[in-house]
């Protein structure tokens, strides 16, 4: 295998990795105190890591308008998603200490703005509907009205819920330089890892150097297989059936926000950061119901110029097992009929497991399904 520095991997996105890391400052104690829901702190992380570079706070109001109207902040960078903290009124003071869920400062916010918006019009533009019934847009109505603005310096980094995955994007990138890894494809998920995803991740795989399985570990809705028990699952599939030196699972401690398209573009950004060249968007990626065509979040790169991201995304069609073929394909490389495909939905899949039955192996690897019936007994 060649060897690689650094300097050979993709730049992060705006050119510089950005640390928001700091010290804990003398003036804290006297500080209005704002807390921050699980979906702020994941952001907040991703600030202090870099994996939201070039963005050093939350957005202000040019930023802003300008993502939701044009995804581009407002120097022109392309950019998908706010990244925004609401809060119900302007804080006293040009300084705010920022806090966890049991109101523990972890990091100091220096204000620059505080504004007002729209929620249905950011839930029309980002989740393309504002019916409650989406879990973003729901988080968004329920949130508070204006937003505070500024960049941030966390003194205190969350506790990893999962130590032994979390790597910082200057550590992947480290490691991929380290492995010689130049063009590496990152894989999303938030679901425990099926044939079809492994279908997806091995194409792509055959085609650069390294793989970084990247699966989500904040915040997700609550029918979503919890992250404990996917990290399990991702822990079996991986010793039985991927080559050790050409992967690597790590955590991305990012909130779901189920913006399907718009959150397909902001997932690669992020995997940029992390030194990603390549990224995988299969078949609704990042969707919720019924809310996004299937293909809506590969249409989407299309807005945008080759070189504005940089990452260059893996479309993948809806694959699945074929009997006839005897092998997992797509309708890109199978000839046969429905009747021939093995394909479960979520629901179809969790009825199984509350029944007491595994999936089909054509569907789940046996030790994946072994993982998830014991997390359906124990549940
Ligand atoms: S997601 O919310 O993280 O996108 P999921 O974990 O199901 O959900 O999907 C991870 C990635 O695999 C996404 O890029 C998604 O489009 C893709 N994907 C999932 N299932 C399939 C499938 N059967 N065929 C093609 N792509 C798929």
């Amino acid at each position: 295998m060649s060897t690689a520095t650094e300097s050979q991997l993709i730049a992060p996105h705006g050119g510089e990795l950005v640390d928001r890391t700091g010290e804990r400052p003398d003036d804290l104690e006297s500080l209005p105190v704002v807390r921050l829901t699980p979906r702020e702190l994941a952001d907040l992380d991703m600030l202090a890591s870099g994996a939201l570079s070039p963005l050093t706070g939350f957005m202000g109001r040019e930023d802003y308008e300008r993502v939701v109207e044009e995804m581009r902040l407002a120097n022109g960078l392309a950019w998908a998603l706010p990244v925004c903290l609401a809060v119900d009124s302007a804080p006293d003071g040009d300084r705010v200490a920022l806090a966890d869920e049991d109101g523990t400062p972890i990091a100091v916010l220096d204000i620059e703005e505080t504004f007002g918006y729209d929620k249905e019009r950011e839930a029309e533009r980002c989740f393309r509907t504002n019916e409650t019934e989406h879990p973003g847009v729901a988080r968004l109505f329920a949130q508070a009205d204006r937003y505070l603005a500024g960049p941030v310096s966390v003194f205190a980094r969350q506790e990893s819920k999962f130590p032994e995955l979390h790597r910082d994007p200057a550590e992947t990138r480290a490691l991929f330089a380290e492995r010689g890894w130049k063009r590496v494809v990152g894989f999303q998920t938030r679901n425990p890892i099926h044939r079809a995803h492994e279908y997806l991740t091995k194409c792509a795989l055959e085609t650069v150097d390294g793989l970084l399985i990247h699966p989500l570990v904040g915040e997700t809705k609550s029918d979503d297989v919890p992250a404990t028990v996917r990290v399990e699952a991702y822990r079996a599939l991986v010793q039985g059936y991927y080559p050790e030196d050409r992967v690597l699972v790590s955590a991305f401690p990012a909130a779901m926000r189920y913006a399907g398209p718009r959150e397909a573009v902001w997932h690669a950004i992020c995997r940029k950061n992390y030194g990603c060249s390549h990224f995988i968007v299969g078949r609704d990626h990042a969707g919720v119901g019924q809310y996004y065509g299937s293909y809506d979040a590969q249409l989407i790169f299309d807005e945008f110029e080759p070189h504005e991201l940089d990452i260059e995304p893996m479309f993948f069609e809806h694959s699945f097992w074929c009997k006839a073929c005897g092998q997992m394909a797509s309708a890109k490389t199978c000839p046969h009929s429905g009747d021939d495909r093995v394909f479960l939905s979520g629901t179809q899949v969790r009825e199984l497991l509350g029944r007491g039955e595994l999936p089909p192996e054509e569907f789940t690897r046996p030790e994946v399904a072994q993982v998830l019936i014991e997390a359906y007994r124990g549940a």
